[in-house]
């Protein structure tokens, strides 16, 4: 049932408890990295689901969207656009504001990047709230894109951040408890 590639890759995730404070299990992808096998498995998994669907633009959400949406893109022959923290981007930008846990962030998207009617997948390594994607569709919708997915590796169950991508789909790799 489960594809046996996902096992290496899931046991190649270094979990840092207490990171970046008291509480959390941080999940740390680096290590991942570290494993040319798991890594390419990991492009690999999404590129078989991705290609030949249409998907003109590969979204990487800052910072670990930019590890893993590149490669898919170049494979599935989209472009990719990093949706990046403020005052990072030198052009004209849209922004989108979300909530944290303490505190509000944003992120943010050149204009012009996409066109109006382009179809774009979301990357990012871990969905834990969900208002990190939530921002990311925003700002793609907000542009006339259409989102087809939001792909991560890691999905945070428990925190049902899935619920706020208001019923886009989200397609994941593993669970992390
Ligand atoms: C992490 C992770 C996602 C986001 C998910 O990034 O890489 O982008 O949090 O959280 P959410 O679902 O609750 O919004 P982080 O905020 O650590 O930023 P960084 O990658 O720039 O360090």
């Amino acid at each position: 049932e489960q594809d046996p590639r996902i096992r290496r890759i899931a046991s190649s995730i270094r979990v840092v408890p207490d990171f970046p404070k008291k509480g959390i299990m941080f999940q740390d992808i680096t290590t991942l990295l570290l494993d040319p096998k798991a890594f390419k498995d990991t492009a690999d998994l999404f590129v078989e689901r991705y290609t030949g669907k249409g998907i003109s633009v590969v979204a990487g959400v800052e910072a670990r969207g930019f590890i893993f949406g590149p490669p898919i893109a170049l494979a599935i022959g989209a472009k990719f656009i990093p949706l990046r923290k403020p005052r990072k981007l030198p052009g004209e930008v849209i922004s989108e504001n979300y909530v944290l846990e303490y505190g509000t962030d944003c992120l943010q998207m050149h204009v012009g990047a996409v066109q109006p009617g382009e179809s774009a997948l979301v990357v990012d390594d871990l969905i834990a709230t969900g208002g990190t994607l939530c921002a990311a569709i925003s700002l793609l919708e907000r542009a006339g894109a259409e989102v087809v997915e939001c792909a991560c590796v890691i999905e945070l169950p428990e925190l049902k951040g899935r619920e706020k991508l208001n019923g886009k789909p989200l397609y994941i790799l593993m669970e992390s408890h």
